[in-house]
Formats: C-alpha cells, structure tokens, sequence
C-alpha cells in the first residue's frame, strides 16, 4: 500500500492520533483521524518528528553487560543448565512435543500440579537441569538475535515425518545457524503409518544437516510427541550435547541475564519473565532491564511458586520494574539502588533522544514496508 490513515501512521510513530491531525492542520491540512494521508503529509510528519518505527533497536542491549565486566574466577564457575529452544514448521507438534517433555518431567513430584505461568520451564532429566524456553517463535528468536541476546544454547527442529522439509524448517535452519547454536533434529509423528523418516533425512541433508548415520554429525532422534515414543533418547542427546558445549556460569555473582517476555498487568504493573544466565537474581535485587530499573519485587518460578532466588539458566517472572522492558533486553543486578536507579535514568534518556535524533529515522519506503 502507499498511503496510511492518520490512526494508522499515529500508532507506528507511537503518537497520539490528535497530535497528528494538529500537526497536519498547523501546515494547512484538514484530516479527520481515519482519513488516508498522501505521501507528501506522511513524510512531512514522519519529518517533523525524525522519528523511527523501529526505535526498539535503537539501544544498543547488549550496552547494559558493560557493567558486568568483572570476570568470574574459573573456580567459581560451575556447570550450568542448557537453555533449549524449539522450532519447526507450523503444525510439525512443537507445543505437543513441550507438553510431552513436560508431562513426562515436570509433574513428578510437583505437588501443586504444571499451571504454566510463564513462557519457559526447566525439567531434570538424569539428575540434570534443561531450560526449555516456551515462546521464541521465529520472530522473537529474529528479534532477540537482532537485538544481540544470545539465550539459546541448543536448537531442537521438529519435522513432521509425515510432512518432511517445510518453509519454516528452513527458516528455522538459518536462524540456527546464523545464531551457530548445535541443532538436534526431532523427526516427529512417527506414530503415523505414513510416516517416512528417511525422506527428512534426504531433505535435511540437502541442508547440511546430515545424519550421524550417514557419516555427518547431525543428531537425529525419532519421535511421537503423542505417544512420548523418543522422548528419553531425545532428553538424553540433549544431555550429551549439553555436555559437549561446556555450559557454566558462576551463581555467586550478581545476576545479568535477558528478558523472555513482559507485559503490563492490571494488578501487578510490570511484569517480566527473565532468564538468568549468569549470576544469581534474588528477591530485593536493585535492577536494570533495557531502559527501565527497579528492584525486585517478587519472583515466581515456572511452576507458579514464589521463590527467594534465581541461579543460571533459570526462567524467573518478576514484578517490581517502573516499566516495561522488551524481549530480548539485557538485564544486570547493581549492588545499590542508587546506581540502578541512575543507570536506568540514563538509559531511558538516551533511549528517547536516540528517538528524536538522526539515527532512528527511517526512509518513507522503510515505514511501508512495516505494514
Ligand atoms: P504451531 O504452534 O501452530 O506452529 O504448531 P505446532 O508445531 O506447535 O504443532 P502442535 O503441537 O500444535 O501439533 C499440531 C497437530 O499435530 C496437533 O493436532 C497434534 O495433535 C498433532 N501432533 C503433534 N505431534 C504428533 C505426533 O507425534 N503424532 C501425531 N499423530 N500427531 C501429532
Ligand atoms: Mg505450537
């Protein structure tokens, strides 16, 4: 399309619909809020404001881990938990695939029942931790790779065997490998009497992504994410692959990690699912996510429990921010809230001048192109 109403081009400015039509009626054009703007207004607005639609990218996140630059001593760092992420074509069973792995793990011992509450959660499989992150769909896992957070230690691809290589299986492959996370390939519905899993070999070699039992080194595990057939192996090629990448971090430092999700909510304000990737988060910590700060209110865990503390590779929700971060921002823990509370200030500042100034403008074909 070439034009936007004025309600339309107020939203991606993140401006007020009336602010628009004052601006326009200051250089002589009357419009109403729902009326189609040529190109020349839009530009001259777009102009007026030097405004960008992608001013979320426009800190840099990965500035906040500059003030955690202490490094740890190697003999403090322990073995930590893989984070996996898991992605596929639409339909291929990643959220039964989830369910699956969780039914089988989570519910043992877990007396209050599985109501998830946030978008990520850990099971034990052989004494050992894995975080499976619930939400990165493709686009969140672009957005947070574009925004430079690094959260995924391993990627499992599903592929339906009865389906084979789709669009998003490929999609999915890039995003692995531009992110050079190992990827193990989950051959799902293997329970379906049309299943042919030598197809998604074929297919997937043609990719790269060869099978160990063709002489390549990619992991392939058949699955039913309905009857749980494959499950066990699949946990366990994700413990050997863990292993191989050597994951440690060092739970005495003070915590810095990325934001999975956050939304406001009506009761709580503020609240943010956060992965702690080194360090340890504790209830009262002084924080600061992206361009906002606070301390930590209250912390739930992925089985709706409040909990005191938080170590590596450990999914936590909070509440105690002054706003709403982004996914894929940083996080880092400051000793006292003053620093926090300046730090995040300062970030939230620049964050609005980077919005008014050169950088954040975008060309009129950038803008349609969002839509
Ligand atoms: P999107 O979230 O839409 O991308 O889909 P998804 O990849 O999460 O797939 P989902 O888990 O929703 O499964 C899609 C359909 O496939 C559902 O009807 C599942 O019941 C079915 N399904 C998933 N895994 C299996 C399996 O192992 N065997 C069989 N027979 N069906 C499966
Ligand atoms: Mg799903």
């Amino acid at each position: 399309t070439e034009s936007l109403t004025v309600a339309e081009l107020a939203k991606k400015l993140h401006k007020e619909p009336s602010e628009i039509v004052k601006k326009l009626f200051m250089v002589g054009v009357m419009a109403t809020v729902n009326q189609e703007l040529d190109k020349d207004s839009i530009e001259l607005i777009c102009d007026d404001y030097g405004v960008a639609v992608e001013e979320e990218i426009l800190i840099d996140s990965t500035d906040l881990e500059t003030y955690f630059d202490e490094e740890s001593d190697a003999d403090k760092l322990v073995e930590r938990p893989s984070v996996v992420t898991i992605m596929g074509h639409v339909d291929h069973g990643k959220t039964t695939l989830l369910d699956s792995i969780r039914k089988t793990k989570v519910t043992e011992g877990e007396a209050g029942g599985i109501t998830q509450h946030i978008g990520a959660y850990q099971i034990e499989n052989d004494d050992k931790k894995i975080t499976f992150l619930d939400t990165p769909g493709h686009a969140a896992f672009t957005t947070m790779r574009a925004r430079g957070a690094k959260v995924t230690d391993i990627t499992i691809l599903v592929v339906a065997a009865d389906d084979g290589v789709m669009p998003q299986t490929v999609e999915a492959i890039n995003h692995a490998k531009a992110a050079e996370v190992p990827i193990i390939i989950a051959v799902n519905k293997m329970d379906k009497p049309s299943a042919n899993p030598d197809r998604v070999m074929q297919e997937l070699t043609e990719h790269g992504l060869v099978p160990e039992a063709w002489g390549g080194d990619t992991i392939f595990v058949p699955v039913s994410a309905l009857t749980g057939e494959g499950i066990d192996s699949l946990l366990e090629m994700i413990g050997l692959v863990s292993e191989v990448e050597e994951l440690k971090a060092d739970p005495s430092r003070r915590a810095m990690g990325t934001v999975i999700e956050a939304e406001l909510d009506k009761g709580r304000g503020s609240v943010a699912t956060l992965l702690v990737q080194d360090g340890t988060l504790r209830v009262g910590d002084p924080i600061v996510v992206g361009t906002t700060f606070g301390r930590v209110r209250a912390m739930v865990n992925d089985v709706g429990r409040r909990v005191k503390e938080a170590g590596p590779s450990t999914p936590v929700e909070i509440t105690g921010l002054n706003d709403v971060p982004l996914a894929g921002d940083r996080f880092v823990v400051f000793e006292d809230e003053k620093t926090a509370r300046s730090i995040g200030e300062s970030r939230a500042q620049q964050a609005l001048q980077a919005q008014r100034g050169e950088k954040t403008r975008v060309s009129l074909e950038n803008l349609f192109e969002q839509m």
